[in-house]
């Protein structure tokens, strides 16, 4: 089995009762998302996704990813949010988050546009001297700050060193198929575009050219990826039932969670791998659930790492969390503990151990610990780190949190709360048509 959910560890904080009445909760939740009758119904085009895609696209994704491949040293993806977080989450998930230092023939990946850093585009723009580079613009809306700012610089980078007419070799434009100006501006210029598809969410983008663009420069099989998905929506829509549904079982645990006043998950992985991973998914659930004063506020750890900063805190502190483990059952990379001599730390008994099966006991003791402590856990076991389970994993946590949502009471497919803080930056900066703002702001800040 791809994915297992094993609920013994959170059992223990749940009445039978609770799960009975979140199953006709998740059942109507279920059947408004795949009929298509709920709030934000015009942004479920993810669901059919995996299999109901363009394959001229898709097939045009590869080729421009090969020619990217062979034409530049290094790529850079360019968007903020769902525009980014899928498919650096999925290049640091199934390569490695050192993936620019390990040895490779794919190029160098790096990510723009999510911050408004001087000092880190900087940098970048510092390792692009004297390398070839390629880019990809990727917005939905094609008019956020953060992308497209960053588009200027390396637009104005591309086009000095390889002229207007050499640059549009370099520059991919990923946004909506028709409407904005990026979409204008590319056509009128000549840049390939692929299509962020009008009913599907940034969040929710990460299996559309947004991601599949920079996963495929990455050298990552977008063929499995979409297979591991499309077997999961066949599992997760055919029925709601949570004795069958794993899904559907982690919808009901976590529901049930935040009725007990336990309003923060937070996801675990024991591998920096993941780190990335857990970003993609914190967006995923903070954008989506975190409105109308509701929601589980998703948090993130990687262990044993923070075993030795917020473990204190699961342990022993406010009793407000649970964990969700994402675990990987078979790990592809194995290292034996060396002997010594010496045995200065007495670890001699570890000696040849793989540091696999020191981490699972890591990982089995922690759960036992946190469960004694008042945290409960959910234990997610992934068969595989590979592009199938990977594309599985994705789908689990998209389905899981439409259905979560509408269990909430809320629209999770908008976010109408990022823009109170872009409206404030562009009348502090004098954007034309914010005066009275501005001044208002002004009074505040004094
Ligand atoms: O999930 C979302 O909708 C957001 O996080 C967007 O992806 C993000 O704001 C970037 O938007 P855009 O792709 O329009 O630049």
């Amino acid at each position: 089995m791809t994915l297992k959910l094993n609920d013994k560890y959170i059992k223990p904080f749940v009445e039978d009762s609770e799960l009975e009445q979140l199953q006709s909760e998740i059942n109507a939740a279920h059947a408004s998302l795949l009929a298509k009758n709920g709030e934000g119904k015009d942004f479920l085009g993810w669901i059919t996704l995996p299999d109901d895609y363009d394959k001229e696209e898709f097939a045009r994704i590869k080729k421009a990813a090969s020619k990217i491949q062979k034409s530049c040293d290094v790529f850079i993806a360019i968007g903020i949010g769902g525009s980014y977080l899928g498919s650096r989450a999925v290049i640091e998930f199934l390569k490695s988050p050192m993936y620019n230092n390990i040895k490779k023939d794919t190029p160098d990946v790096y990510f723009s546009g999510c911050n408004i850093s001087a000092q880190a585009m900087n940098e970048l723009l510092a390792i692009c001297e004297g390398k070839d580079v390629c880019i990809n613009v990727i917005s939905k809306s094609g008019t956020t700050t953060e992308p497209a700012i960053a588009f200027r610089v390396f637009r104005e980078l591309l086009e000095k060193k390889y002229g207007k007419e050499g640059a549009k070799e370099r520059i991919f434009v990923t946004t909506d198929k028709a409407k904005g100006t990026l979409k204008k501006f590319a056509d009128e210029t000549g840049y390939e575009t692929f299509v962020v598809p009008d009913n599907v969410g940034g969040r929710f983008s990460v299996l559309t050219a947004v991601g599949l663009l920079p996963i495929a420069v990455a050298g990552i099989d977008i063929d499995m990826l979409m297979k591991g998905a499309s077997d999961a929506a066949k599992a997760y829509t055919a029925t709601a039932d949570i004795t069958k549904n794993d899904c559907m079982k982690y919808v009901a645990l976590r529901n049930i969670m935040y009725r007990h006043n336990k309003a923060m998950e937070i996801l675990v992985s024991y591998e920096p791998y993941a780190t990335m991973f857990n970003e993609w998914w914190k967006q995923l659930y903070g954008e989506s659930e975190g409105k109308d004063g509701k929601g589980l506020f998703p948090a993130s750890v990687i262990f044993s790492t923070d075993l030795h900063s917020l473990g204190q805190f699961i342990q022993e502190g406010s009793r407000s969390m649970f964990e969700t483990i994402v675990s990987v059952v078979d790990e592809n990379e194995k290292l034996a503990v060396p002997y010594d001599e010496a045995n200065i730390d007495t670890l001699n008994f570890l000696a040849g151990v793989d540091m696999n099966d020191i981490n699972k006991m890591a990982m089995k003791g922690t759960i036992l610990a946190h469960v004694d402590g008042g945290a409960p856990n959910i234990l997610i076991e992934l068969a595989k780190r590979d592009e199938y389970s990977l594309g599985h994993l994705i789908y689990f946590f998209e389905f899981a949190c439409g259905v979560s949502g509408y269990v909430l009471g809320i629209n999770p497919f908008n976010q109408p709360g990022v823009e109170a803080y872009k409206k404030n930056m562009f009348a502090l900066l004098g954007k034309p048509g914010y005066e009275a703002q501005k001044k208002e702001l002004e009074e505040r800040l004094k």
